[in-house]
This record gives structure tokens, C-alpha cells and sequence, in this order.
């Protein structure tokens, strides 16, 4: 198995907060994994660090078998293909749409690959009707439900066919239809060979998303494990605020 990402000791605070507190993690290739943690354990800190978006204060985050730092992301070819081989979908969708129309958004990211225009336009095609998102083509992303923007925004990763996927909380504010929809999208990456690393809080919905669960507990890991192994740790659950405890029993 190779690791597209090897986390050792690493540690993150902003200012005077701590966030992650020495978190060691290997992330095997084509895994499905969970982050579950109560708010403010550190879930979203760890998905920046693991898309370069930050660098750790302490210990070393490895990608792709090579050192991710500041001075490997600031040479152009190295920062090009590592954002090529790795996607983000924001928690807010709102930071990620900015084009006229659904289209756009989706074909936006071809164009800076610099596509010849024929085969964005078939990629688009394929991508709107893959993600039941034709009958939105010619509206304005800004201005769609939650849950559609949702679906854009995680289409116009997708387009781009990252190795790995990760996501804050995709589901996060959406209502149960919009939610569910999202579920069925990254459900149906299960046999893509993609690494899809997924923060949430969504016990419900986590055997369908991933097959790995790794608990955050303030900025440290608590557990890792199959999913299934996790959601029977009622303990766990209920330690790591997870959990209410009238649904333990
Ligand atoms: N921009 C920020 N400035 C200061 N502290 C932050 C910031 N973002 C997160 N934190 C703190 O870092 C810790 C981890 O937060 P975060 O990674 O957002 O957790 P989660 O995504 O699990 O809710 C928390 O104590 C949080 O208050
Ligand atoms: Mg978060």
C-alpha cells in the first residue's frame, strides 16, 4: 500500500490557540476516510494542512511520498501538480462558486488546464448530466439552494479528477434532501480508486461515505478504525462528544 499522506507529530496553533496537539496519521492510497471529531477538535485545521493550505508549527506532513512544506509548494511545477492530484470542497460553497453560471463553474477549472475547448465542452456535458446538475446549467451558482450549490461545488472538484478529495463537512447545513444528495455523490466514489478524506459530524450517513473512521479529541487522535468498529464504541462516541448521551444504550 503507499501512503498519499504520512502525518507525524504534527502540530498547529493559531497565535496563541492549539489545534493540533501531535497528530501521527498515515492515509493509505484509494481510502475512504472519515474525520469525526466534536467541534473544534481540530477537523478542519487537519484538512488545510493535508491540502497546503497551512503548514505544521511542529512535526512533518508527507504527500505523495515527499516532504508537503511552504518551500515545496512554492516552487510553480511542484504546487501545479499537487493541487492537479489533490481537490478541496470548502465548507462554505459560497468561497468556492464565483462564475456566471453553472456551466462555467464547471468548465472553469479545464480552461486553466488549458483544455482545447472541444473536449471541456464534452467534459461539462458529461459532468452536468453525471451530477444531475443539466437543468441547472444556465443558472447563476450564487444563487441556488444550499444543496445544489453544494453539488456544484463538489462537481467542479470532481471535473478535475483529483487522486484524493477532501471535504469540511459536505453535508453540513444542508436539509435532509440536500444533505442526501450529497451522500449519494461521494457514495457513488466508492469504487473510483480515489482517496476521499471526509470532516463530519454525520454518524448517520458514515457508512455509506467512508470506510475508515479516525476520531479527533482535541487536536490528538482518539481512535482509528473501520467505521463500523467506531459507531459501535458507544464510549468513544460519547467521550469524544459525538454522541448525545440519550443515544447511548
Ligand atoms: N482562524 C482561527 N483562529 C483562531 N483559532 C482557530 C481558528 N480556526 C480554528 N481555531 C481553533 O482551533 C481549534 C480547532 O478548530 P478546527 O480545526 O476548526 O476544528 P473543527 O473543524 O473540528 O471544528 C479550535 O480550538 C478552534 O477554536
Ligand atoms: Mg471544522
Amino acid at each position: 500500500m503507499t501512503a498519499v499522506f504520512d502525518l507525524a507529530d504534527v502540530r498547529y496553533a493559531y497565535r496563541d490557540t492549539p489545534a493540533l496537539n501531535g497528530v501521527s496519521l498515515t492515509i493509505e492510497a484509494g481510502r475512504r476516510v472519515a474525520l469525526l471529531g466534536a467541534n473544534g477538535s481540530g477537523k478542519s485545521t487537519l484538512l488545510r494542512l493535508l491540502d497546503g493550505l497551512y503548514f505544521p508549527g511542529g512535526g512533518t506532513v508527507t504527500a505523495f511520498g515527499a516532504p508537503l512544506t511552504a518551500q515545496s509548494l512554492a516552487d510553480q511545477a511542484q504546487a501545479f501538480a499537487f493541487r492537479r492530484r489533490v481537490g478541496y470542497v470548502f465548507q462554505n460553497a459560497d468561497v468556492q462558486l464565483f462564475n456566471p453560471t453553472v456551466f462555467d463553474e464547471l468548465a472553469f477549472g479545464l480552461l486553466q488546464l488549458g483544455l482545447p475547448r472541444a473536449e471541456i465542452r464534452a467534459r461539462v456535458e458529461a459532468a452536468l448530466e453525471a451530477f444531475g446538475l443539466a437543468p441547472l446549467r444556465d443558472r447563476a451558482p450564487h444563487r441556488l439552494s444550499g444543496g445544489e450549490k453544494k453539488r456544484v461545488a463538489l462537481a467542479s472538484v470532481l471535473i478535475l479528477d483529483p487522486e484524493v478529495l477532501l471535504m469540511d463537512e459536505p453535508t453540513a447545513a444542508l436539509d435532509p434532501r440536500g444533505a442526501g444528495e450529497i451522500i449519494g455523490m461521494l457514495s457513488a466514489l466508492r469504487d473510483s480508486g480515489r482517496t476521499v478524506i471526509t470532516a463530519t459530524h454525520d454518524l448517520d450517513s458514515l457508512p455509506e461515505i467512508a470506510d475508515l473512521a479516525v476520531v479527533l479529541q482535541a487536536g490528538r487522535v482518539a481512535a482509528v478504525g473501520p467505521v463500523e468498529d467506531i459507531l459501535a464504541d458507544r464510549d468513544l462516541l460519547a467521550r469524544t462528544r459525538l454522541l448525545m448521551p440519550h443515544r447511548l444504550g
